[in-house]
């Protein structure tokens, strides 16, 4: 549990607070790249952190992320105008470019220079795995792309999808931490034909629900990045089964799969305080994805992970409003939620802890098996009193850092900790 103003350090991140001020110090994804596919293409709205944007791509194919709202009167960029290196505003015609210039000003006389002081909010934008990533920070401070092994992936290599969660980031992000739930949200019942044991998260820690009494135990390291997550199972004979969670500041998840199988990357990013979105990249370092893989993700099932989003949009079929189309015969003979897709069980879970988006924090009463989420958010409330203190965030200002993997392994049990028997399986 956490005081009140803990929680509202952790979960407040518009422009201004100091999780926000913290977030902004880093490279973000901001939307796909596939929202603007091309030169002139429509302007798309893009809100990040509680802030109004647009991107566009101009002439020459630059992706451009810039403030929704024209300088003269504030109308809508969205309705303007993409041509000729620059967005044109649709009410009078003021024309801006990918770094927020004023370029043309027709209501002022010919030869008027007052264009030359208005200025667009811009920000600065990288493009990699799929993703246009924006930075929002101070423009002086020396912020590195995060440099994630999928990176350099050839696009055979990932699986890229983006979906929209009603609730705070951290809350979504924490779920992804949470390793216990596997055994109940994500389970079947014992005995049902159709129970695709071994399931679950893309194989990855899914149970059937006669296994949920084996509880791993977990072991955290904090890191410079972050913290790694051990989740240890004991075997009653030979080496223990290990799997390590990355949590990689300051909204980045890892989730392990075993060496030579298909790792899973997230990104919480906070699209203002009630809303997330969640960037998830399947990727295999070792080979291109199979056919099997790609018709999981690309498919509705109980046990697999894909979001089926609302044709054209970044909306979940099943979400809130509608209770994620819970089907309660099933839920009393097969899934143990009766919700379709490992995705929506989770978002019925984060969506939906207490009454507002944003979960009250103080009202939790913490288990052991929650070891893991305890930690991350101290080590968040830690880089954040620096931060206030003054500290820059070296993550940030260090892309290297972000050159690790989430493995599942077994270890001998020798003593030794789990991330120094597996250094170089975790360590790129
Ligand atoms: S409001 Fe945009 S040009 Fe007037
Ligand atoms: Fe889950």
């Amino acid at each position: 549990m956490l005081s009140a103003a803990e929680n509202e350090l952790l979960t407040r991140t518009g422009k201004g607070t100091t999780a926000g001020d913290y977030l902004r110090r880093f490279w973000m994804p901001a939307l796909l790249t596939e929202e603007i596919p091309a030169p002139d293409c429509p302007p798309v709205r893009v809100r990040l952190m509680g802030e109004c944007l647009i991107a566009f791509r101009d002439s020459s194919g630059r992706a451009a992320l810039v403030g929704q709202y024209c300088m003269h009167r504030q109308m809508d960029l969205f309705f303007g105008r993409n041509e000729e290196g620059g967005i044109r505003c649709a009410y009078h015609g003021w024309k801006f470019d990918a770094d927020g210039n004023c370029v043309d000003l027709p209501t002022e006389p010919k030869g008027s220079k007052y264009k030359d002081n208005v200025h667009l909010t811009s920000y600065p934008c990288q493009e990699f795995a799929g993703i246009v990533w924006a930075y929002l920070g101070p423009k002086d401070a020396d912020a590195q792309i995060p440099q994630f092994e999928f990176n350099s992936l050839p696009p055979e290599n990932m699986y890229l999808r983006k979906s929209l969660l009603s609730c705070n980031y951290l809350q979504a992000m924490e779920g992804n931490l949470d390793s216990s739930h596997t055994g109940y949200l994500h389970s079947f019942s014992s005995g049902s034909a159709l129970d695709p044991r071994g399931q679950g998260h893309g194989k990855r820690g899914g149970v059937t629900h006669q296994y949920q009494a084996s509880l791993p135990s977990f072991e955290v390291k904090d890191t410079d990045y972050g913290c790694m997550i051990g989740a240890k199972r004991k075997s009653a004979s030979g080496p223990a089964y290990w799997r390590v969670t990355q949590w990689l500041l300051p909204v980045h998840t890892l989730i392990a799969a075993n060496v030579g199988e298909t790792l899973l990357w997230d990104a919480w990013v906070p699209m203002d305080d009630e809303h997330t979105w969640v960037y998830r990249i399947e990727y295999n370092p070792w080979r291109a994805l199979t056919k099997q893989e790609l018709f999981e993700y690309n498919n509705v099932g109980f046990a697999r992970l894909n979001v089926e989003n609302i044709p054209g949009t970044y909306l979940p079929v099943r979400n809130k409003e509608n209770d994620y189309l819970i089907d309660r015969e099933l839920q009393r003979t097969y899934s143990y939620t009766g919700i379709k897709g490992t995705n929506a069980q989770d978002a019925a879970a984060i969506e939906n802890q207490g009454p507002t988006p944003i979960a009250d924090r103080t009202k939790e009463n913490l288990s052991s098996s929650d070891l893991a989420i305890i930690r991350m958010r101290r080590k968040f409330l830690n880089v954040l009193q620096d931060f206030k203190d003054g500290v820059e965030p070296a993550p940030a200002l260090n892309g290297d850092m972000y050159k690790v993997r989430a493995i599942a392994m077994s270890l001998e049990d020798d003593g030794v900790p789990f991330y120094e028997g597996a250094k170089e399986l975790l360590f790129l």
